[in-house]
Protein backbone atom coordinates (compact mmCIF):
# COMPACT_ATOMS: atom_id res chain seq x y z
CA UNK A 1 0.00 0.00 0.00
CA UNK A 2 3.08 2.36 0.53
CA UNK A 3 4.14 1.48 -2.73
CA UNK A 4 0.53 2.29 -4.33
CA UNK A 5 0.37 5.40 -2.52
CA UNK A 6 4.18 6.56 -3.10
CA UNK A 7 5.75 4.91 -6.38
CA UNK A 8 3.04 3.64 -8.25
CA UNK A 9 2.07 7.60 -9.65
CA UNK A 10 3.48 7.89 -13.36
CA UNK A 11 2.14 9.52 -16.76
CA UNK A 12 1.35 6.30 -17.99
CA UNK A 13 -0.08 4.70 -14.56
CA UNK A 14 -1.17 0.93 -15.41
CA UNK A 15 -0.92 0.32 -11.80
CA UNK A 16 -4.70 0.87 -10.89
CA UNK A 17 -6.74 -2.11 -10.74
CA UNK A 18 -9.99 0.31 -10.67
CA UNK A 19 -11.29 2.50 -13.69
CA UNK A 20 -10.25 5.69 -14.06
CA UNK A 21 -12.14 8.19 -11.67
CA UNK A 22 -15.42 9.23 -12.81
CA UNK A 23 -16.44 12.96 -12.22
CA UNK A 24 -18.25 14.37 -9.73
CA UNK A 25 -19.59 16.68 -13.12
CA UNK A 26 -21.21 13.72 -14.75
CA UNK A 27 -23.35 12.83 -11.95
CA UNK A 28 -27.08 14.65 -11.84
CA UNK A 29 -26.01 16.45 -8.41
CA UNK A 30 -27.36 19.63 -7.36
CA UNK A 31 -25.95 21.44 -4.08
CA UNK A 32 -29.53 21.00 -2.47
CA UNK A 33 -28.95 17.20 -2.70
CA UNK A 34 -26.22 17.77 -0.02
CA UNK A 35 -26.11 18.22 3.44
CA UNK A 36 -23.00 17.98 5.85
CA UNK A 37 -24.93 16.07 8.57
CA UNK A 38 -28.05 13.45 8.97
CA UNK A 39 -29.73 10.59 10.23
CA UNK A 40 -26.87 8.39 9.98
CA UNK A 41 -26.30 5.44 13.12
CA UNK A 42 -26.06 2.26 12.26
CA UNK A 43 -26.68 3.15 8.14
CA UNK A 44 -28.15 5.92 6.62
CA UNK A 45 -31.65 4.51 5.74
CA UNK A 46 -31.70 5.53 1.92
CA UNK A 47 -28.42 4.35 1.67
CA UNK A 48 -28.74 1.23 3.48
CA UNK A 49 -31.84 0.15 1.15
CA UNK A 50 -29.56 1.61 -1.58
CA UNK A 51 -27.04 -1.24 -1.21
CA UNK A 52 -29.31 -4.01 -0.24
CA UNK A 53 -31.71 -3.20 -3.49
CA UNK A 54 -28.18 -3.46 -5.39
CA UNK A 55 -27.41 -6.84 -3.76
CA UNK A 56 -30.57 -8.10 -3.90
CA UNK A 57 -30.30 -8.80 0.38
CA UNK A 58 -32.37 -7.30 3.08
CA UNK A 59 -31.27 -4.15 5.05
CA UNK A 60 -30.52 -6.38 7.89
CA UNK A 61 -27.80 -8.23 6.18
CA UNK A 62 -26.01 -4.75 5.38
CA UNK A 63 -23.17 -2.94 7.26
CA UNK A 64 -22.14 0.20 5.13
CA UNK A 65 -18.23 0.30 5.46
CA UNK A 66 -15.61 2.95 4.33
CA UNK A 67 -14.77 1.30 1.64
CA UNK A 68 -13.87 -1.85 1.16
CA UNK A 69 -10.78 -1.39 2.34
CA UNK A 70 -12.86 -0.84 6.20
CA UNK A 71 -15.27 -3.82 5.05
CA UNK A 72 -12.49 -6.23 4.87
CA UNK A 73 -10.88 -5.21 8.36
CA UNK A 74 -14.00 -5.30 10.26
CA UNK A 75 -15.56 -8.57 8.96
CA UNK A 76 -11.55 -10.03 9.50
CA UNK A 77 -11.41 -8.95 13.07
CA UNK A 78 -15.18 -9.55 13.98
CA UNK A 79 -15.10 -13.22 12.89
CA UNK A 80 -10.94 -13.98 14.53
CA UNK A 81 -9.93 -14.30 17.54
CA UNK A 82 -5.82 -14.64 18.24
CA UNK A 83 -4.39 -17.62 17.55
CA UNK A 84 -7.46 -18.51 15.40
CA UNK A 85 -6.49 -20.18 12.10
CA UNK A 86 -7.40 -18.38 8.43
CA UNK A 87 -7.04 -20.16 5.53
CA UNK A 88 -6.26 -17.35 2.53
CA UNK A 89 -5.84 -17.97 -1.34
CA UNK A 90 -2.59 -17.27 -2.50
CA UNK A 91 -1.56 -15.30 -4.37
CA UNK A 92 -4.59 -12.13 -3.35
CA UNK A 93 -4.30 -8.34 -2.21
CA UNK A 94 -2.28 -8.28 -0.20
CA UNK A 95 -3.99 -6.41 2.72
CA UNK A 96 -5.98 -9.36 3.62
CA UNK A 97 -3.26 -11.37 4.50
CA UNK A 98 -1.87 -8.21 6.87
CA UNK A 99 -4.98 -7.39 8.19
CA UNK A 100 -5.78 -10.69 9.51
CA UNK A 101 -1.82 -10.98 11.21
CA UNK A 102 -2.82 -7.85 12.41
CA UNK A 103 -5.78 -9.37 14.73
CA UNK A 104 -3.68 -12.27 15.58
CA UNK A 105 -4.64 -15.21 13.24
CA UNK A 106 -2.73 -17.82 12.32
CA UNK A 107 -2.82 -17.13 8.49
CA UNK A 108 -2.27 -20.14 6.06
CA UNK A 109 -2.88 -20.53 2.21
CA UNK A 110 -4.16 -22.11 -0.38
CA UNK A 111 -3.19 -22.06 -3.98
CA UNK A 112 -4.27 -20.62 -7.04
CA UNK A 113 -1.80 -21.91 -9.89
CA UNK A 114 -0.97 -19.78 -12.65
CA UNK A 115 -0.62 -23.15 -14.53
CA UNK A 116 -4.42 -23.36 -14.01
CA UNK A 117 -5.50 -19.87 -14.86
CA UNK A 118 -5.52 -19.32 -11.35
CA UNK A 119 -8.64 -21.39 -10.88
CA UNK A 120 -9.44 -22.68 -7.11
CA UNK A 121 -8.80 -26.70 -6.61
CA UNK A 122 -11.38 -27.13 -3.83
CA UNK A 123 -8.77 -30.34 -2.94
CA UNK A 124 -6.38 -27.61 -2.14
CA UNK A 125 -8.65 -25.93 0.09
CA UNK A 126 -9.85 -29.16 1.67
CA UNK A 127 -6.16 -30.23 2.80
CA UNK A 128 -5.70 -26.76 4.33
CA UNK A 129 -8.62 -26.91 6.61
CA UNK A 130 -8.24 -27.74 10.23
CA UNK A 131 -10.38 -27.81 13.06
CA UNK A 132 -8.56 -24.41 13.97
CA UNK A 133 -10.23 -22.93 11.07
CA UNK A 134 -12.43 -20.17 11.23
CA UNK A 135 -12.12 -18.04 8.12
CA UNK A 136 -11.77 -18.80 4.35
CA UNK A 137 -10.49 -16.10 2.28
CA UNK A 138 -10.90 -15.61 -1.57
CA UNK A 139 -11.45 -12.43 -3.73
CA UNK A 140 -13.93 -12.98 -7.27
CA UNK A 141 -12.74 -11.79 -9.67
CA UNK A 142 -9.59 -12.95 -8.49
CA UNK A 143 -6.93 -9.50 -7.35
CA UNK A 144 -4.43 -9.87 -9.03
CA UNK A 145 -5.79 -12.24 -11.71
CA UNK A 146 -8.87 -11.37 -12.87
CA UNK A 147 -10.01 -15.50 -12.93
CA UNK A 148 -13.65 -15.62 -11.86
CA UNK A 149 -14.23 -18.41 -9.29
CA UNK A 150 -17.63 -20.04 -10.54
CA UNK A 151 -21.12 -21.33 -8.25
CA UNK A 152 -20.34 -25.03 -8.30
CA UNK A 153 -16.57 -24.08 -6.69
CA UNK A 154 -17.94 -21.70 -3.86
CA UNK A 155 -20.47 -24.22 -3.14
CA UNK A 156 -18.13 -26.59 -2.49
CA UNK A 157 -15.94 -24.10 -0.37
CA UNK A 158 -19.09 -23.50 1.28
CA UNK A 159 -19.54 -26.81 2.82
CA UNK A 160 -15.66 -27.57 3.87
CA UNK A 161 -16.38 -24.37 6.14
CA UNK A 162 -19.52 -25.12 7.13
CA UNK A 163 -18.23 -28.70 8.08
CA UNK A 164 -15.21 -27.14 9.78
CA UNK A 165 -17.44 -24.47 11.66
CA UNK A 166 -15.81 -21.87 9.77
CA UNK A 167 -17.18 -18.63 7.49
CA UNK A 168 -16.08 -17.85 4.04
CA UNK A 169 -15.31 -14.49 2.90
CA UNK A 170 -15.19 -13.14 -0.57
CA UNK A 171 -13.96 -10.13 -1.50
CA UNK A 172 -16.29 -9.13 -4.53
CA UNK A 173 -15.28 -5.87 -5.39
CA UNK A 174 -14.61 -6.50 -9.13
CA UNK A 175 -17.03 -8.76 -9.46
CA UNK A 176 -19.51 -6.14 -11.42
CA UNK A 177 -16.67 -6.26 -14.20
CA UNK A 178 -18.64 -9.00 -15.96
CA UNK A 179 -21.51 -6.98 -16.25
CA UNK A 180 -24.41 -8.59 -17.44
CA UNK A 181 -22.54 -11.76 -16.94
CA UNK A 182 -22.54 -11.16 -13.09
CA UNK A 183 -23.52 -13.97 -11.43
CA UNK A 184 -25.12 -13.10 -7.95
CA UNK A 185 -23.26 -12.64 -4.99
CA UNK A 186 -22.40 -15.86 -3.45
CA UNK A 187 -23.75 -14.19 -0.26
CA UNK A 188 -26.80 -16.01 -1.51
CA UNK A 189 -24.81 -19.59 -1.29
CA UNK A 190 -25.40 -19.64 2.38
CA UNK A 191 -25.24 -18.40 5.76
CA UNK A 192 -21.53 -18.64 6.09
CA UNK A 193 -20.54 -16.40 3.43
CA UNK A 194 -19.50 -13.16 4.34
CA UNK A 195 -18.76 -10.58 1.40
CA UNK A 196 -16.56 -7.11 0.90
CA UNK A 197 -17.24 -4.88 -2.04
CA UNK A 198 -17.49 -0.95 -3.22
CA UNK A 199 -17.88 1.11 -5.75
CA UNK A 200 -14.47 1.98 -5.97
CA UNK A 201 -13.03 -0.47 -8.47
CA UNK A 202 -15.40 -1.38 -11.76
CA UNK A 203 -17.36 2.38 -10.99
CA UNK A 204 -14.10 4.63 -10.28
CA UNK A 205 -15.72 6.17 -7.38
CA UNK A 206 -13.24 5.45 -4.84
CA UNK A 207 -13.16 9.06 -3.27
CA UNK A 208 -16.75 7.96 -2.57
CA UNK A 209 -15.73 5.13 -0.22
CA UNK A 210 -19.00 3.67 -0.51
CA UNK A 211 -18.15 0.46 0.95
CA UNK A 212 -19.70 -2.86 2.62
CA UNK A 213 -20.45 -6.01 4.42
CA UNK A 214 -23.08 -8.31 3.47
CA UNK A 215 -23.41 -10.79 6.41
CA UNK A 216 -26.10 -12.95 8.26
CA UNK A 217 -28.16 -10.51 10.15
CA UNK A 218 -26.91 -11.60 14.02
CA UNK A 219 -23.05 -11.10 12.24
CA UNK A 220 -23.92 -7.54 10.68
CA UNK A 221 -25.29 -6.29 14.04
CA UNK A 222 -21.67 -7.75 15.68
CA UNK A 223 -19.93 -5.67 12.91
CA UNK A 224 -21.97 -2.58 13.24
CA UNK A 225 -20.64 -2.77 17.13
CA UNK A 226 -17.21 -3.47 15.99
CA UNK A 227 -17.54 -0.91 13.65
CA UNK A 228 -18.80 1.61 16.66
CA UNK A 229 -14.80 1.39 17.79
CA UNK A 230 -13.57 2.10 14.28
CA UNK A 231 -15.43 4.77 12.22
CA UNK A 232 -18.73 5.40 13.85
CA UNK A 233 -20.58 7.71 11.74
CA UNK A 234 -19.39 8.40 8.12
CA UNK A 235 -19.09 11.70 6.03
CA UNK A 236 -22.88 12.25 5.51
CA UNK A 237 -22.24 13.97 2.30
CA UNK A 238 -20.40 10.84 0.97
CA UNK A 239 -23.16 9.09 1.88
CA UNK A 240 -25.78 11.18 0.13
CA UNK A 241 -23.72 11.26 -2.99
CA UNK A 242 -23.34 7.47 -2.70
CA UNK A 243 -27.14 7.48 -3.28
CA UNK A 244 -26.99 9.48 -6.15
CA UNK A 245 -24.24 7.03 -7.58
CA UNK A 246 -26.28 4.39 -7.09
CA UNK A 247 -29.46 5.60 -8.43
CA UNK A 248 -27.29 6.03 -11.93
CA UNK A 249 -24.90 3.23 -11.66
CA UNK A 250 -26.77 2.05 -15.12
CA UNK A 251 -24.70 5.36 -16.61
CA UNK A 252 -22.05 5.14 -14.99
CA UNK A 253 -21.84 1.08 -15.79
CA UNK A 254 -22.29 1.83 -19.47
CA UNK A 255 -18.95 4.09 -19.17
CA UNK A 256 -17.50 1.07 -17.42
CA UNK A 257 -18.23 -1.28 -20.09
CA UNK A 258 -17.04 1.01 -23.02
CA UNK A 259 -13.62 1.58 -21.71
CA UNK A 260 -13.15 -1.93 -20.72
CA UNK A 261 -13.69 -3.56 -24.09
CA UNK A 262 -11.90 -1.00 -25.84
CA UNK A 263 -9.18 -1.77 -23.72
CA UNK A 264 -9.42 -5.45 -23.90
CA UNK A 265 -9.42 -5.40 -27.43
CA UNK A 266 -5.61 -3.29 -26.87
CA UNK A 267 -4.69 -5.52 -24.52
CA UNK A 268 -5.55 -8.73 -26.46
CA UNK A 269 -3.89 -7.79 -29.51
CA UNK A 270 -0.53 -6.41 -27.83
CA UNK A 271 -0.30 -10.18 -25.71
CA UNK A 272 -1.28 -12.19 -29.14
CA UNK A 273 2.10 -9.86 -29.98
CA UNK A 274 4.42 -10.78 -27.55
CA UNK A 275 5.91 -14.25 -27.03
CA UNK A 276 8.01 -12.89 -23.86
CA UNK A 277 4.74 -13.13 -21.77
CA UNK A 278 2.44 -15.70 -20.46
CA UNK A 279 -1.47 -14.83 -20.34
CA UNK A 280 -5.12 -16.13 -21.14
CA UNK A 281 -6.50 -13.91 -23.46
CA UNK A 282 -8.09 -11.49 -21.56
CA UNK A 283 -11.72 -12.00 -21.36
CA UNK A 284 -13.30 -9.86 -18.26
CA UNK A 285 -12.33 -8.34 -15.19
CA UNK A 286 -9.79 -4.81 -14.62
CA UNK A 287 -6.65 -6.38 -14.40
CA UNK A 288 -4.10 -8.85 -15.84
CA UNK A 289 -1.74 -10.65 -13.96
CA UNK A 290 1.07 -12.01 -16.70
CA UNK A 291 4.91 -14.14 -16.37
CA UNK A 292 7.74 -12.80 -17.65
CA UNK A 293 8.59 -15.87 -19.92
CA UNK A 294 12.35 -14.72 -19.78
CA UNK A 295 14.02 -11.30 -17.90
CA UNK A 296 13.53 -10.50 -14.60
CA UNK A 297 10.25 -8.72 -13.72
CA UNK A 298 11.71 -6.04 -10.64
CA UNK A 299 14.06 -4.68 -13.67
CA UNK A 300 11.64 -4.12 -16.06
CA UNK A 301 9.69 -2.12 -13.57
CA UNK A 302 12.14 -0.39 -12.82
CA UNK A 303 13.22 0.16 -16.52
CA UNK A 304 9.46 1.29 -17.02
CA UNK A 305 9.19 3.63 -14.50
CA UNK A 306 12.50 5.56 -15.35
CA UNK A 307 12.81 5.14 -18.96
CA UNK A 308 9.23 4.91 -20.28
CA UNK A 309 7.13 6.77 -17.26
CA UNK A 310 5.11 3.97 -17.34
CA UNK A 311 3.82 1.71 -13.95
CA UNK A 312 2.57 -1.60 -13.16
CA UNK A 313 2.30 -3.66 -9.88
CA UNK A 314 5.79 -5.67 -9.60
CA UNK A 315 4.21 -9.52 -8.67
CA UNK A 316 6.35 -9.50 -5.80
CA UNK A 317 3.68 -7.86 -3.92
CA UNK A 318 1.68 -10.72 -4.39
CA UNK A 319 4.56 -13.21 -3.14
CA UNK A 320 5.07 -13.70 -7.93
CA UNK A 321 8.12 -11.82 -8.11
CA UNK A 322 7.44 -13.23 -12.19
CA UNK A 323 5.15 -11.68 -12.71
CA UNK A 324 3.24 -8.57 -13.12
CA UNK A 325 -0.37 -6.93 -12.63
CA UNK A 326 -1.68 -4.82 -15.41
CA UNK A 327 -4.40 -2.45 -15.01
CA UNK A 328 -7.01 -2.10 -17.74
CA UNK A 329 -9.42 0.73 -16.65
CA UNK A 330 -7.20 3.67 -17.01
CA UNK A 331 -8.46 6.04 -20.01
CA UNK A 332 -7.43 4.40 -23.39
CA UNK A 333 -4.98 7.07 -24.88
CA UNK A 334 -3.42 6.18 -21.51
CA UNK A 335 -3.53 2.99 -21.30
CA UNK A 336 -2.37 2.35 -25.64
CA UNK A 337 0.53 4.46 -25.04
CA UNK A 338 1.00 2.60 -21.31
CA UNK A 339 1.54 -1.28 -23.49
CA UNK A 340 3.43 0.33 -26.37
CA UNK A 341 6.04 1.44 -23.59
CA UNK A 342 5.40 -1.78 -21.83
CA UNK A 343 6.57 -3.37 -24.93
CA UNK A 344 9.32 -1.44 -25.66
CA UNK A 345 10.73 -1.94 -21.93
CA UNK A 346 10.43 -5.69 -22.95
CA UNK A 347 12.29 -5.58 -26.13
CA UNK A 348 15.05 -3.56 -24.01
CA UNK A 349 15.17 -6.06 -21.64
CA UNK A 350 15.42 -9.06 -24.02
CA UNK A 351 18.72 -7.06 -25.68
C1 LIG B 1 -9.75 -7.34 -2.99
C2 LIG B 1 -9.74 -5.88 -2.62
N1 LIG B 1 -10.47 -5.46 -1.57
C3 LIG B 1 -10.47 -4.16 -1.22
C4 LIG B 1 -9.76 -3.22 -1.90
C5 LIG B 1 -9.84 -1.78 -1.46
O1 LIG B 1 -11.08 -1.25 -1.88
P1 LIG B 1 -11.66 0.15 -1.46
O2 LIG B 1 -11.01 1.19 -2.31
O3 LIG B 1 -13.13 0.05 -1.70
O4 LIG B 1 -11.35 0.37 -0.02
C6 LIG B 1 -8.97 -3.60 -3.00
C7 LIG B 1 -8.15 -2.64 -3.71
O5 LIG B 1 -7.29 -2.94 -4.53
C8 LIG B 1 -8.98 -4.97 -3.37
O6 LIG B 1 -8.27 -5.40 -4.43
Amino acid sequence: MVWAKTCSHAPFNLANSGLAGYSLADLPVRIEDLEINGPSYYGYEPLQKAIAEKCGVTTDCVVAANGASMGNFLALTATLEPGDEVLIEHPTYELLVDAAQYVGAEVKRFPRRPADDFRIDTRDVELAVTPRTRLIVLTNLHNPSSAMVDETTLRTIGAIARQAQARVLVGEIYLDALFEDAPASAFHLGSEFIITSSLTKVYGLSGLRCGWILAEPELARRIWRLNDLIANIPAHPAERLSCIALENLDLIRRRARALLDTNHALFNGFLAERDDLDAPIFGSGTISFPRLKTGNAERLCGLLREKYETSVVPGKFFGMPDHIRIGLGCETEVFAEGIQRLGKALNDLSR
